[in-house]
């Protein structure tokens, strides 16, 4: 029997299963992936919470306010990379994606979900990266017309596994996901 990291398959399908532990485990590390986009090409990147991990479709979703700026980076250029370290996996997951922006009726039943405390992250008065007089002058609302999801559609994947041996393997979405050893 292998274990997990030592087969092409063994690694893909270990990803997957981090990223959907991501969603559903608030303390798991790909709960808070890296999330980056471009702008005037410059690299930008934060932390986001990953909201689902769909592995039929090859998509994960990440929410946001409408009015950040990273929406005006990716309806510049569309594209996302995303980074996550699973410490005890010794696993590190490095993906690129082509991001849809949603917002309005499609996204209502996500809103639905989310709660009244969670709500409170879209909607800030005033928009989020306006210059403030003082640190707290600012007023937390909740607005669903500030509601946005990032429907990112994975596109090419890079895992490196830190074991006693180092392996690295890469998979595309235009080769139907088959993988393909690197030197790490
Ligand atoms: C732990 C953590 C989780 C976060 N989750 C999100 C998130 O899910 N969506 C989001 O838009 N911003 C999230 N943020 C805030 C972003 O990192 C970032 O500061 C903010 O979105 C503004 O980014 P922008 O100006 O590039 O749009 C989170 C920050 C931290 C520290």
């Amino acid at each position: 029997m292998s274990e997990w990291f030592e087969t092409l398959d063994g690694l893909h399908d270990r990803m997957w299963q981090r990223l959907s532990r991501g969603v559903a485990d608030a303390k798991s590390p790909s709960r808070q992936p890296t999330f980056a986009t471009m702008r005037d090409g410059w690299p930008e990147a934060r932390t986001v919470v990953l909201r689902a991990a769909t592995r039929e479709t090859a998509t994960l979703e990440v929410y946001t306010d409408l009015r950040s700026d990273k929406i005006e980076s990716l309806r510049a250029t569309p594209r996302a990379a995303l980074h996550v370290w699973e410490d005890k996996q010794r696993l590190q997951i490095r993906l690129q994606a082509q991001v849809e922006i949603l917002s309005g009726d499609t996204v209502a039943d996500r809103w639905e979900k989310i709660g009244a405390g969670g709500r409170q992250s879209y909607g800030k008065r005033p928009d989020p990266g306006t210059q403030l007089d003082s640190a707290l002058d600012y007023e937390i609302t909740a607005s669903f017309d500030a509601f946005a999801v990032l429907s990112c559609r994975i596109e090419a994947i890079d895992l490196t596994h830190l074991g006693d041996d180092h392996r690295r393997a890469t998979y595309r979405r235009d080769a139907d996901w088959r993988g393909q050893w690197r030197s790490p």
